[in-house]
Order: C-alpha cells, then sequence, then structure tokens
C-alpha cells in the first residue's frame, strides 16, 4: 500500500493530485471558529463570506480529483453546512446527510442549546454506480432482536435480524486526554468514525485523499485497513506527527 504526506497548502497540495485519481476523499477543514492550530496557523477570516469564498476554492479542485464513481465526504459545523450543500449538490449528488452526536464536553451552555452534534454530507460522482459496503459496517440492532422477539412481517415468522446498516445519525465518543489515539490536537476525528467512512466507501487498494489530515488519523485507518493513503496538511508540527503515526 502507498502513504504519502502532502506538507503544503491546501490549494498547492490538490494540485500536486492527478485528476480523476482518487476513489475517496475524506475533507475536515478548519470551520472559522477561532481554533488555534500548531505554526500559527489560525481558523479565523474576516468574514463569513471570505471564509465560504475560499472552501468553494479548493473544494471545486478536490471534486476534479475523484473518479467517475468516487465518493466524498465533507465536515463543517451546522452554521457553514447550508452553503456547501448548496454548492456540491449542483457538482455531485448528495446521497447522505449525517449527524455525528457525542457527549458534552462537560460545560454547559446556560443560554441556549449547547452543540453537541456536527453535520457531514456524503456525495457520490454517479448516482448509480459508486462504492456502498453496507455489510462491511453493520452495527448491533437495538431492535426487537434484543428482546428475542420474532419479525412476522417475514414470511414464514423470523428472529429479528441482530445486524443493521446504520442510519444517518451516528455516535461516536470524542477523542479524549488519555484516550489510546489522542494526539495534541484540538480537532481530531475518532478513528472509528474514519474506519466507517473507508470502510463503506472503499474498497482494498483504492485511494483515499485526506484533505487537512491534521492528526492523520485517516491515514492509520488507511494502513489498517488496506487503502493507499494521500494526506495534505500545512503544518510542520502536525506533518511531523504523521510521519511518526504512520511509520513513514
Ligand atoms: C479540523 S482539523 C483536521 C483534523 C483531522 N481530520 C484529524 O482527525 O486530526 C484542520 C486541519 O487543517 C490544517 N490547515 C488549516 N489551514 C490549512 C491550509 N490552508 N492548508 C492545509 N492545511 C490547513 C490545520 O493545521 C488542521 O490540522
Amino acid at each position: 500500500m502507498s502513504m504519502k504526506i502532502i506538507k503544503a497548502d491546501i490549494l498547492d497540495g490538490i494540485n500536486k493530485i492527478i485528476d480523476k485519481s482518487v476513489d475517496l476523499i475524506f475533507i475536515d477543514p478548519p470551520y472559522n471558529l477561532g481554533k488555534k492550530y500548531e505554526n500559527n496557523i489560525i481558523d479565523c477570516w474576516k468574514s463569513d463570506e471570505e471564509y465560504i469564498k475560499w472552501v468553494y476554492k479548493w473544494l471545486e479542485l478536490a471534486i476534479n480529483k475523484l473518479n467517475n464513481n468516487g465518493s466524498l465526504y465533507i465536515m463543517n459545523s451546522v452554521q457553514n453546512m447550508p452553503y456547501i450543500d448548496i454548492f456540491l449538490r449542483k457538482r455531485m449528488c448528495i446521497k447522505s446527510r449525517i449527524v455525528w452526536y457525542y457527549d458534552s464536553s462537560g460545560v454547559q451552555a446556560k443560554k441556549h442549546y449547547g452543540s453537541l452534534y456536527e453535520p457531514i454530507l456524503f456525495a457520490v460522482k454517479n448516482k448509480y454506480k459508486y462504492t456502498f459496503n453496507y455489510k462491511d459496517i453493520l452495527t448491533e440492532a437495538k431492535t426487537g432482536s434484543i428482546r428475542n422477539l420474532m419479525d412476522y412481517r417475514k414470511k414464514p415468522p423470523q428472529k429479528y435480524n441482530t445486524c443493521k446498516v446504520p442510519g444517518n445519525v451516528w455516535y461516536f465518543p470524542r477523542v479524549r486526554y488519555k484516550m489510546q489515539e489522542y494526539v495534541k490536537h484540538p480537532s481530531q476525528k475518532p478513528e472509528a468514525l474514519l474506519e466507517r467512512i473507508v470502510l463503506a466507501s472503499s474498497n482494498k487498494g483504492d485511494t483515499v485523499l485526506d484533505l487537512f489530515s491534521g492528526t492523520f488519523s485517516m491515514g492509520r485507518v488507511c494502513k489498517k485497513l488496506d487503502r493507499n493513503y494521500i494526506g495534505i496538511e500545512k503544518s510542520k508540527t502536525y506533518v511531523k506527527i504523521g510521519y511518526k503515526r504512520l511509520e513513514l
């Protein structure tokens, strides 16, 4: 399997990728929320309009890198996602609007309902022909199977299935200090969440492009699942962490 890290600004990095050469793209950009990344990379734009203009620039380029049957997942804040959704639906077919929800980080909002989820869009280039390995992502069913009920809609009646294909609401705990996968980074995504995306939307030997790689957790998942990997990240510190975590 090939594992590649590109240390570059996102626009330069994407331009190094050959058009239509990628099977799956995962994008987890800065959300314009004022987070501080290493090497003075600040997650802050002059205005929402400036931020969205920047997103559109690299998103357009990224779509060109996907092959004709490729898939793309993009994360962002609840506030920004409607702009991305409208942009993306003119260029690809949005198959699912996923909600990733998690437990509270401790501080409870007192004047509004605290934010406990992030949206993820799952889009494909060809709405009829794309990879979706539903059998590889089955989860334990919380339906009748647990109570050993019979499903009388089946002829003859059968026990309820113990496994189901996940819907579009996903629960994964956030990565916390002292968890085995934890890296010092303000927005590391859980490997379990990334694993579901890779298993469902790519096959062994496929190529996954990870924009804004951060801790390179996606690279680790790709290595474990025998996918080729290309990650693009601007921060020298995170790139160094990436080389170490991917044992390159
Ligand atoms: C939301 S984090 C990604 C987290 C990553 N998915 C993970 O699980 O660790 C965004 C990343 O984008 C990087 N970044 C910010 N601006 C960038 C740019 N213009 N080009 C490339 N990377 C950038 C930051 O250093 C940060 O690591």
